[in-house]
């Protein structure tokens, strides 16, 4: 992932290139832009030489690049596009002061203006500055347009005084940026077993049956879990999808080789996520030979495959169990019943026939049904969102679950 660091004229602009380690100890690129009062603090070279990337620094001079000179004039644009996330720290008053007015008059302004990714903002500056209520009001209208304000601390200030105005601690603000992009390690310690897309049952050595299912929904869950601190196992059918960057894959073609798969790894496994698509029924022989075509109908026995889920969920003790409902009708009462008769603690249900849904899309609308009664109803969001919606929720009920068993316990 991709974080620019707008850095801004303060005294506290040395402390950005502590940052941008930081962030790039946690595996982001770092970009950095700085303005002119920020090169008054610190050299654009300082953080060359860090970041590895061209340093920005004004929107129609040259910019800085260690050694090669880039025309900047619209690359605010191409760097508002390819951010995840805009960090600006120090942030002056005078830059909170444009962005709340939406003032462009350099790159840090315009490309504040030109982003649609996350913005947070870590103020550092006079402690005056900081209470008076122009800059208050500014603050707060960027916190109503959901800008993140990480406020400065208070302590013995450059200037003299004393009282709020530090920049905020470097972890304080790296937390912020991982909370905004959930690459916040809360599932560390978790072993995390997911499955993911279609199985293929044979009928003979060139037939096969299949369904839609591309992975993309349960490997958006093993990347933003594995991100997110988890050590994951992904048992995948066959799909065209590369694995994510931390995660073990197992490759397997049926649903008995998923079966396989996962009771092997379930011991291990204290989360299990069941996203892919299994088949229910399996041709009840496999032709060793090709089928020859005549001119009679054809008729094929079909038998249940194995229910990985269920099968996984009899036994599950403390392990936390997820299964998905794929449904075209009847979703809210066809996803009750499965967490019921599945014994799951939550049920990820999709309308697979709602547009933008299902199989193959980018995006998903899911509805989440919880083992503790509630239901969050998710409008339609890329998979990758479903997917940290869907471990908050586990994490929710993770707390919930273990707050029960520890009142039990007391009780008796
Ligand atoms: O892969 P994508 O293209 O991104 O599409 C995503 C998806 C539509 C496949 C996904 O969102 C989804 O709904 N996955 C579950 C599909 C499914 O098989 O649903 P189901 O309602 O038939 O099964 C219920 C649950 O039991 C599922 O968790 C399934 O993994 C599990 N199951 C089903 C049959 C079986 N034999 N063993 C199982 O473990």
């Amino acid at each position: 992932m991709r974080i620019t660091i707008g850095v801004t004229g303060g005294v506290a602009a040395y402390k950005a290139a502590e940052l941008v380690r930081l962030l790039q100890q946690d595996g982001f690129t770092v970009e950095v832009v700085m303005t002119r009062g920020a090169r008054e603090f610190i050299t654009p070279l300082t953080f060359a030489a860090l970041s590895g990337q061209k340093v920005i620094t004004d929107l129609f001079e040259k910019s800085f690049s260690g050694g090669a000179n880039v025309e900047s004039a619209i690359e605010h644009i191409a760097v508002a596009q390819r951010s995840d996330l805009l960090l600006v720290a120090p942030a002056t008053a005078d830059i909170l002061a444009k962005f709340a007015r939406g003032m462009a008059d350099d790159f840090l302004t315009t490309l504040y203006l030109a982003t649609t990714a996350p913005v947070i903002v870590a103020p550092a500056m006079n402690v005056n500055m900081w209470n008076h209520p122009a800059t208050q009001e500014n603050i707060e209208m960027l916190r109503a347009r959901g800008v993140k304000i990480v406020n400065p601390d208070e302590g013995y200030l450059a200037c003299g005084m004393t009282g709020a105005g530090r920049l905020a601690g470097q972890q304080e603000i790296v937390a912020a940026v991982r909370q905004t992009l959930h690459t916040q390690k809360d599932f560390e310690g978790e072993t995390m077993l997911i499955t993911a897309g279609p199985t293929c049952e044979d009928l003979d050595p060139v037939r096969y049956l299949t369904n839609r299912s591309s992975g993309k929904m349960g490997y958006a869950v093993a990347e933003a879990a594995a991100r997110r601190g988890a050590k994951v196992s992904l048992v995948s059918g066959p799909v065209n999808l590369e694995t994510p960057s931390g995660v073990e894959r197992f490759a397997v073609r049926t649903a008995e080789e998923m079966r396989h798969a996962v009771v092997d790894r379930l011991p291990e496994s204290t989360i299990a996520i069941f996203a892919a698509a299994v088949a229910d029924y399996r041709p009840a022989e496999t032709q060793t030979k090709k089928m020859k075509r005549n001119r009679e109908p054809l008729t094929i026995r079909f038998e249940p495959t194995p229910d990985i889920l269920a099968e996984a969920a009899q036994t599950k003790g403390e392990r936390l169990i997820v299964g998905f409902a794929a449904e075209t009708e009847l979703v809210v009462e066809n996803a009750r019943k499965k967490l019921a008769a599945k014994n799951a603690d939550l049920i990820v249900a999709n309308d697979v026939t709602a547009e933008g849904a299902g199989f193959d899309h980018d995006t998903n609308i899911v509805t989440l049904f919880s083992r503790d009664g509630r239901d969050l109803a998710l409008p339609k969001l890329s998979k990758s969102a479903v997917a940290q919606r869907i471990l908050d929720e586990v994490l929710r009920l993770r707390g919930v679950l273990r707050h029960k068993t520890e009142s039990h316990r007391s009780a008796v």
